[in-house]
This record gives structure tokens, C-alpha cells and sequence, in this order.
């Protein structure tokens, strides 16, 4: 049931109008590129209303994976100046030209949604292709971003977590040296309303750990060890662990025992290995950073993807509930992407406030499979006013709901018609 068929069209016609041609940019202007975690969403809105178009878009996107399992964040299909850093900044030496770094693993959770949607046949035509993909990426995980050996996802790059600029990373930021980045120049700012970007002083530090990256031949064994940027990040950790537990459906069912195995142990492991990142004086997942085993003590909205991932105990999640009950108290929409009142929380700059309806829906979809019901609605309803307020921005900001960011955005359609507008 179509909550209103006019946002319905208008959603299908951004994605139409941000289509390149088996891939889609975020949006016009601002990503002119392929992003890895938004064209796994945007395959979601796809499927609603074509859905060889949604499995081609996650086919372009694993055509980009590298030779030792990663799947890169930023593929550059085709040149536009528009854009810093380019494909010559990061100088990977891929074809198609990449960017070096990752994103949040969420694609094999969208895989089995579309494998699913059409009837879980073991024999689907486009699912092994995509299902190896899966795999070697999820191998790659666990063999260059899993330092303590628990389970828990390294990054290497702010941008990697998809959560670029959230105060979870500004202690870790702060040590990076910048006085080596030399003159660059910005575009992000050029596209939308600084105030919303990054500051410049954060993004020399995204430059700095670039250029360490590229310096080190993207040699992902060196940048782990070495790299000046290393947190454990809570998003990508409750995030991969989904991811695998999604995988395991698919292994299971097409009746490759020995991978299932294989899953089964990464599960385990991560079960037991989100424990580091609790804080229980903030009574919430956190991410820690990896060389000096700092808490962030920050409660984001990756915090919540706790019931995604189904982990912890009764009581931790009992104190999770509380801080969404927290939230409802000064923000009119859920949910924000950091607790209004904590340091550096501003509603309208990127990551540290507005709405990202990406991160809601995993969580309402967590909620709702853990038997928060209400939580889930909530959440549900909150993100579809956010679009009928103010249209499919890039983000939204929880007090006012005015839209933050790019306008126009894939992702935002794609949620609307998979979950919030139905
Ligand atoms: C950016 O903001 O340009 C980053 O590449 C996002 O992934």
C-alpha cells in the first residue's frame, strides 16, 4: 500500500535521473561517481519497480572489486572534474579507476532481500555471482581489518565508516599530522551550504590519511598496521556481523556446508567480540579507537544497530532502549545521527545530528525483528514526515526537518519506496 502515489513517482524519477547506466550517482553535482553503500540501498528502490535494474546495480558495483576481495567506496565510472578527490588523487591504478579505501559491507543483506523478494531459489540466476562477491569481500574483512582477531571491523579512513564526519573520530583525527598535504581544492562546498560540510581543518586530516594510503601503494596490510587513522568502528562491526548472518541464509540454502561453517565461526566470533565495544557508563555500543583503546563514549545512531546485528545481552539492550527514549525527549524526528547534548552535536552539520534515513531503516528493521514493534513505527513514520516536509534530501535535520545536504538524493528515494512511503 502506496503511502502517497506522488512522492511514489517523484522518487522512481529521481532514481531514473540519477541512473548512469547500471550504476547511480548519490546525486547530481555533489557524487558524480558510483558509491558502494548507496547503490546497495538504491538496488532496494529499484526492485520496487524494475527489478533487473536493481540487480545491475549491484553487479556494476562488485565488476569494481579488487583482486584481493575489497570492494572499493568510490568507483569512478567516468571522469568529472566536479569532484575532489578524484580518481588521480587516489591513484589506485584500477580498472575502472577506484578510490583505495572501503564502505559499510551492507551488500550481502541487500542481496538476499532481492533473492528472497523473487522466491529464494538456490538455482536464482544472478545470486552465485553475487554471493562469491560477498564472500571474498567478507573475507577480506576478516583478514586485513580484524587486528584483535574478535571479529570487530578496522578502518582506515573516516570515509570508510560512510559516517564521515562524526565526533566519534575527532581524538583519533586530531593526531593526524597534516603539515605534509601541501594546496588542494575543495568541491564538496561548491554544491552545498558549507555550514552542513565538513570543516577544512577536518578535511586536511581526510587527505593527510588518504595520502599516507596511497604513499603505502595501497598496500591494505601496511595501512592497518601502520595508517594513521585505526578505530574500531561500531557501525561496520554490527553492520559486517549482519552481513553475515545474511550471507550464512544464502550458503545455507544453496547447500555449501563448508562456507556456512565458515560463516558460523565469523559470527560467533563477532558475537562475542561487540562486548569491547560496550560502555557501560554510556550504556551503549561505542566505537574505540584501535591504538589507544579509547571509548568514544559518543551514543550514535550506528549505536542502535545493535538489534540489527542481534547482539548483547537483556540488560544492554534495555539501556540501548533508554537512550532512544533519550532521544525522543529533544528531538522532534528520530533518529539523530548523535545524541543531541553531546559534544560537537550540531542539527544541521553532516554526521553529527541530522537524520540519515539509511542508518533509520537498518535500525527500525533491527527493532522490528527484536520485538520493538513501536520503536520501529516510530522511526518509520518519523522518516517518512521527514520526506513529505521537506523532500529526499541527502539528510535531514531531527529539530526542525529541514533538509541537509544534497537534494534529489538516490538513497532517500530508494528508502521511500522499499520501507517509509509504503
Ligand atoms: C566525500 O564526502 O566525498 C566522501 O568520499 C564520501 O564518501
Amino acid at each position: 500500500m502506496s503511502r502517497n502515489p506522488q512522492l511514489d513517482e517523484a522518487a522512481r524519477a529521481i532514481l531514473r535521473r540519477n541512473d548512469r547506466g547500471g550504476y547511480t550517482v548519490p546525486t547530481q553535482g555533489l557524487y558524480p561517481f558510483q558509491w558502494n553503500w548507496d547503490s546497495a540501498f538504491v538496488a532496494l528502490g529499484f526492485a520496487t519497480f524494475d527489478r533487473d535494474r536493481a540487480w545491475a546495480e549491484l553487479e556494476t558495483l562488485v565488476d569494481a572489486q579488487w583482486d584481493d576481495g575489497m570492494i572499493p567506496h568510490i568507483v569512478f565510472h567516468q571522469n568529472d572534474d566536479g569532484y575532489f578527490p578524484g580518481p588521480t588523487v587516489w591513484a589506485t591504478g584500477k580498472t575502472p579507476p577506484t578510490s583505495g579505501i572501503t564502505q559499510p559491507p551492507v551488500l550481502a543483506s541487500v542481496v538476499r532481500q532481492l533473492w528472497q523478494q523473487e522466491g529464494a531459489d538456490p538455482a536464482h540466476p544472478r545470486l552465485r555471482p553475487l554471493f562469491d562477491a560477498c564472500l571474498k569481500s567478507h573475507r577480506w574483512f576478516h583478514a586485513f581489518r580484524d587486528p584483535l582477531g574478535n571479529g570487530l571491523v578496522l578502518v582506515t579512513h573516516n570515509w570508510e565508516t560512510g559516517r564521515d564526519n562524526s565526533s566519534e573520530w575527532d581524538e583519533a583525527l586530531a593526531r593526524v599530522d597534516t603539515s605534509e598535504v601541501g594546496p588542494y581544492q575543495r568541491r564538496d562546498t561548491g554544491h552545498v551550504d558549507a555550514a552542513m560540510r565538513p570543516q577544512s581543518h577536518e578535511y586536511d586530516r581526510y587527505v593527510a590519511i588518504l595520502q599516507f594510503g596511497r604513499k603505502a601503494g595501497w598496500n591494505h596490510r601496511t595501512i592497518a598496521e601502520q595508517g594513521p587513522f585505526r578505530m574500531l568502528d561500531v557501525g561496520m562491526s554490527m553492520e559486517l556481523l549482519r552481513a553475515n548472518r545474511d550471507l550464512l541464509v544464502i550458503a545455507e540454502a544453496i547447500g555449501d556446508e563448508r562456507v556456512a561453517d565458515e560463516l558460523r565461526d565469523r559470527i560467533a566470533l563477532s558475537e562475542t567480540g561487540m562486548d569491547w565495544l560496550w560502555n557501560e557508563e554510556v550504556g551503549a555500543w561505542c566505537s574505540r579507537d584501535a591504538t589507544t583503546g579509547q571509548s568514544s563514549g559518543l551514543v550514535t545512531n550506528a549505536s542502535f544497530l545493535a538489534f540489527y546485528a542481534r547482539v548483547g545481552r537483556a540488560e544492554q539492550r534495555a539501556r540501548l532502549i533508554e537512550a532512544l527514549e533519550r532521544m525522543t525527549r529533544s528531538a522532534t524526528y528520530l533518529l539523530p545521527s548523535l545524541e543531541p547534548g553531546s559534544r560537537a552535536y550540531d542539527h544541521r552539520r553532516y554526521w553529527r545530528g541530522p537524520v540519515w534515513l539509511v542508518v533509520s531503516y537498518m535500525v527500525a528493521q533491527g527493532l522490528a525483528e527484536q520485538g520493538h514493534a513501536d520503536w520501529a513505527a516510530r522511526i518509520r513514520e518519523d522518516s517518512a514526515k521527514l520526506i513529505e516536509v521537506s523532500g529526499f534530501y541527502e539528510s535531514f535535520s531531527p529539530e526542525t526537518g529541514e533538509g541537509t545536504g544534497g537534494a534529489e538524493f538516490s538513497w532517500t528515494a530508494a528508502m521511500w519506496l522499499a520501507w517509509c512511503g509504503r
